[in-house]
């Protein structure tokens, strides 16, 4: 495992990167997608092996945890062969994917055989008819089929559900059940104004202090300590994320929030963005971003060239949640923070 060796100019020490493979996904979810979607024209998605000079870049620089996301990443053509290439290539490297998991199914075996450890599997509602109206698909049965067979494979869920006050609210007391017979992370995620107009407002603010609240009066939830608090968890480094962990009393998994808005965790953000056309995005909520992508497909630059930029972005990697606070003064109702779609940043 490299030591970090990349320090921003608040000290932090950045050993994550989030690389989306595609902007493109099969499914439409209300909160994600919000109207109709330009997608990024093809000969400008990054080729997997610019996303491998990528990584092998990053790893140099003391990156050593890479989670690929999309859009969804499985709608890429050869996705799970890059996978598989990519846990050859760089042994050591922890490497994770965040999928809706719509078609994960099929390429569990494969995967699980290749060594990937660990997927992160969004899913917003228990209830067949309402994950239809989120997405846009009847693909509900798929996603629940798909966290079976990855429990089954040995491979570690993390369930990342979106909280939206008025969509999934009444639902706690099946998520919390589903955590507990499941050995699974399940994450409430805060929903947040980012990518266009995706239906959040006041009204739809579903916090995380709520939802540990709520949950507290069904499960008894025993705090594993905010997961990037070093030594409070016993966790390894690498596993430590945003979210705040409890096991829960008699039950195989855990409850989660991760809350960016309510509670930010900026302080300890260890994270880059990159994504499929190859633009480095140093914090969700800024807009900046450094296009990597004519560096690396310089006949003549290349990899010293684009570790430059690397260094000089991540100087001023910001403080998200000030600019957060700043753009929430000023938005207008209905609109978002952040102009760029989450479906193209990768979540
Ligand atoms: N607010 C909170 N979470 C979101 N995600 C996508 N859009 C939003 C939003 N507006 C989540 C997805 C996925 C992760 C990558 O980001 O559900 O689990």
């Amino acid at each position: 495992m490299s030591s970090p060796k990349l320090t921003d100019g608040l000290g932090r020490a950045i050993s994550y990167m989030r690389l989306s493979v595609t902007d493109r996904c099969n499914l439409s979810c209300t909160y994600c997608a919000g109207g109709p979607r330009e997608f990024i024209p093809h000969p400008d998605i990054l080729r997997y092996e610019e996303c491998t000079s990528l990584i092998s870049l990053a790893r140099s620089l003391g990156v050593s945890k890479v989670r690929l996301t999309g859009g969804e990443p499985f709608v890429r053509k050869g996705f799970t062969d890059f996978v598989v290439r990519t846990l050859t290539d760089f042994p050591g490297l922890d490497l994770r994917i965040t999928t809706n998991a719509t078609l994960l199914t099929p390429n569990i075996d494969t995967l699980a055989r290749a060594g990937l450890g660990r997927v992160n599997i969004s899913l917003d509602t228990l209830d067949r008819a309402k994950y239809q109206r989120i997405t846009g698909c009847d693909l509900y049965a798929e996603v629940r089929r798909a966290i079976d067979a990855c429990l089954a494979a040995g491979i570690k869920v993390k369930v990342n559900c979106v909280a939206m006050r008025g969509v999934n609210q009444e639902e706690l007391p099946g998520f919390v059940n589903l955590a507990r017979q499941l050995p699974i992370d399940l994450r409430f995620i805060e929903f947040m104004p980012v990518g266009g107009a995706n239906g959040w407002d006041q009204t739809t603010v579903w916090s995380a202090e709520e939802i540990i609240a709520e949950a507290g009066k069904l499960v008894g939830l025993i705090p594993v300590g905010r997961e990037n608090q070093l030594g409070k968890t016993g966790e390894a480094e690498a596993n430590r994320g945003p979210a705040r962990m409890f096991e829960i009393e008699g039950g195989l998994g855990r409850l989660g929030v991760i809350s960016p808005l309510s509670c930010h965790f900026c302080a300890t953000c260890n994270r880059l963005r990159l994504t499929s056309d190859g633009r480095l995005r140093t914090c969700l909520f800024s807009d900046k971003t450094y296009n990597l992508r004519p560096l690396l497909r310089h006949p003549k630059l290349g990899p010293d060239a684009v570790r430059r930029v690397i260094e000089a972005a991540i100087r001023t990697k910001p403080e998200g949640y000030k600019l957060l606070r700043e753009r929430m003064k000023n938005r207008i109702q209905g609109g978002s923070v952040c102009a760029t779609r989450m479906h193209s940043i990768g979540g």
